[in-house]
């Protein structure tokens, strides 16, 4: 398989002709992220053991309905605390070359397990945010997005009288139905899937890269690391999301 070379960072990325030459062809592409893409903005990742997000708490204390149910106070301020962080970011490389590739396909679709925004700041316009948004607040009891609330508060309580919580998804809780549905559509229609920056563990996301080839795409996966989906994968390109997916966009025939 002829390999193009793409030396970055002092360390030789290789990107496959195949694989270059696929995705110039490729009408339907759909892509799933995870938090990987954003650790080089530094949002840590959740299973990094030195700086997870989880290093300091324990998720099931606080990304929980239970947990929010005991403690509103510190799960909300968590939130206010990340979303803070969050804010602080900037996309980085990886999420500037997605949107450049949604600019060159025909059905483009970005599926994303983070809770970031980055993907839409860095221009991403068709994303499917499978876990919610940490920018975005709801009433806990009616499930309807508020946009004013008392800033002082922690949690702050909905017109209703329930507490307002971040719209996001936590353990134990659904996904929003409709964008899982469309995020399955996009995964079985695809040519190409690719599967950046997660570790491939939760599902029903986890899922989605098996669906589109289960359906018949090519398969690409985006990781430093080996993940359970690398086995299955048609390329796996081996490296830093900021770093492989530029160099895959920049090969002759993608730049354009
Ligand atoms: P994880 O923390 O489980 O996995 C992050 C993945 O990113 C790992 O496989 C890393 O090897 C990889 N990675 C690290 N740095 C990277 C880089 N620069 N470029 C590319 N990849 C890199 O995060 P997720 O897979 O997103 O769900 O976790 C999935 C879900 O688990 C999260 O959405 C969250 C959690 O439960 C909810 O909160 C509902």
């Amino acid at each position: 398989m002829g390999r193009h070379r793409h030396v970055t960072g002092g360390r030789a990325i290789e990107i496959p002709r195949q694989l270059v030459e696929r995705l110039a062809r490729a009408r339907r592409v759909a892509v799933l992220t995870g938090a990987g893409i954003s650790a080089e903005s530094g949002i840590p990742t959740f299973r990094d053991a030195l700086d997870g997000l989880w290093a300091n708490y324990d998720p099931l204390e606080l990304a929980t309905p239970l947990g929010f149910a005991r403690n509103p106070g510190l799960v909300w301020r968590w939130y206010a605390e990340r979303r803070a962080r969050i804010a602080a970011t900037r996309p980085n490389p990886g999420h500037a070359a997605l949107a450049a590739l949604e600019a060159r396909c025909a059905d483009f679709t970005l599926v994303t397990q983070n809770i970031d925004g980055l993907h839409q700041r860095a221009g991403s316009r068709r994303v499917i945010e499978l876990h919610g948004n940490i920018a975005r607040v709801k009433c806990s009891a009616e499930e309807k997005r508020v946009e004013t609330f008392d800033p002082q508060a922690a949690p702050p309580r909905c017109v209703c009288g329930a507490y307002l919580r971040p719209d996001v998804v936590w353990f134990g809780e659904m996904l929003p139905a409709d964008a899982l549905a469309r995020a399955e559509a996009a995964a079985e229609r695809c040519e190409l899937f690719f599967s950046i920056g997660t570790s491939a563990q939760v599902y029903p996301a986890a899922d989605l890269p098996l669906r589109a080839r289960a359906a018949g795409a090519v398969l690409v996966e985006i990781n430093p690391q080996r993940t359970p989906l690398t086995e299955r994968a048609d390329f796996f390109l081996q490296g830093a999301a900021g770093e492989v997916l530029p160099a895959l966009l920049g090969k002759p025939g993608l730049n354009s």
